[in-house]
């Protein structure tokens, strides 16, 4: 049977990896496993149907992948809680939910196929659509009033800090100048701005070069960092002893707050030089991955969407007195 029926193909990234880390987690006789980022449920799909006891709590702010999830999991509608929300609100989910306490946490942060392939959703820079790039398509803030609205400081910044873009500055410039003319409210129109401001010489290299400033404004348009920054301390404070997470990003600073985030529990933070350990300063987690692990060629020759994946994971080994 093909597993991917009516999911367009999609495949869930580095599944047999994320199950295996937060199986040991959900053996209990009532595990609560929180999917941060439903999706199309492929991830929680696997992880219902291998753990039967299982209760899984899903959140996504895109109200199509809620439609969607609820549909896929209808098999497993009596062992799930689907909810339209941002992960930024996780605590809240959870204690509407009626469940604080919970045994693992899976976060695949970013877009899902279907946000990038379907057109209108403004997402992608090789279809002309408005540029939309919500993917709570309930929320005001779009791309295009952010292309229209924001300073040239501003554009810089985010062009910089978020597309990690060399030339931020001549790229909003441009922006600046082009929208005194004419609003730019469409994919195709800022991927024609954004080319003619880089240079033709760098142009030549590094892929489609409205790649970083699509991606920069597809991160301010949802807040992911600020989203990522509120939802990872609080799964792991919510975390119960043998709890896991596993985190997948897909670029650099998604994968720096995670390890950031990760690592600050992992350590020791006793003042140095005392010759015992503290047991309140002693780390609440351990890392169960040396560094981010990567997808397999095996799985990037099947899967091409996998290639920037970075997954972290880590276990409640403390919890507080
Ligand atoms: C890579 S996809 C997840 C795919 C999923 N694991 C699967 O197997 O189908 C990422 C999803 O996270 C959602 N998302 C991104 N940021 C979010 C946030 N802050 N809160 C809730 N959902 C978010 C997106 O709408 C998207 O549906």
């Amino acid at each position: 049977m093909d597993d991917n029926v009516g999911t367009g193909g999609h495949v869930p990234v580095m599944l047999e990896r994320v199950l295996e880390l937060l199986a040991p987690a959900l053996t209990g006789p009532a595990p609560v496993v929180v999917d941060a980022n439903l999706g199309l449920g492929g991830h929680s799909e696997a992880l219902l149907a291998a753990h039967p006891a299982l209760h899984l709590i899903g959140i996504d702010r895109d109200p199509f992948a809620i439609e969607f999830s609820t549909r896929r999991l209808v098999p497993y509608a009596d062992r799930t809680t689907l909810v339209h929300a941002s992960s930024g609100d996780l605590a809240e989910v959870l204690d509407q939910a009626g469940r604080p306490l919970i045994d693992g946490a899976l976060f695949d942060l970013g877009v899902s196929s279907p946000q990038l392939d379907e057109a209108g959703r403004g997402f992608a820079y090789s279809y002309d659509a408005p540029l939309d790039m919500r993917m709570d398509t309930s929320q005001e803030l779009t791309a295009e009033r952010v292309v229209n609205t924001y300073s040239a400081a501003e554009l810089t910044r985010i062009l910089r800090h978020y597309g990690e873009e060399r030339f931020a500055q001549r790229v909003a410039g441009l922006i600046i100048k082009e929208r005194a003319k004419e609003a730019i409210t469409s994919t195709k129109r800022l991927a024609d701005i954004v080319r003619d401001a880089i240079p033709a010489a760098t142009r030549r290299t590094g892929g489609n070069p409205a790649k970083r400033t699509f991606q920069a404004l597809r991160i301010e348009v949802n807040a992911e960092l600020s989203a990522l920054e509120a939802a990872l301390p609080a799964a792991l404070d919510a975390l119960t002893l043998g709890g896991r997470v596993v985190v997948l990003s897909y670029h650099s600073l998604e994968d720096r707050l995670t390890k950031q985030a990760l690592t600050a529990r992992t350590k020791d933070t006793s003042p140095p030089g005392l010759p015992v350990p503290l047991p309140a300063h002693q780390p609440r987690f351990r890392l169960l991955t040396r560094g981010a692990e990567l997808p397999s060629d095996e799985e990037l020759a099947r899967n091409p969407r996998a290639a920037s994946a970075r997954l972290r994971a880590a276990e409640r080994i403390r919890v507080d007195d």
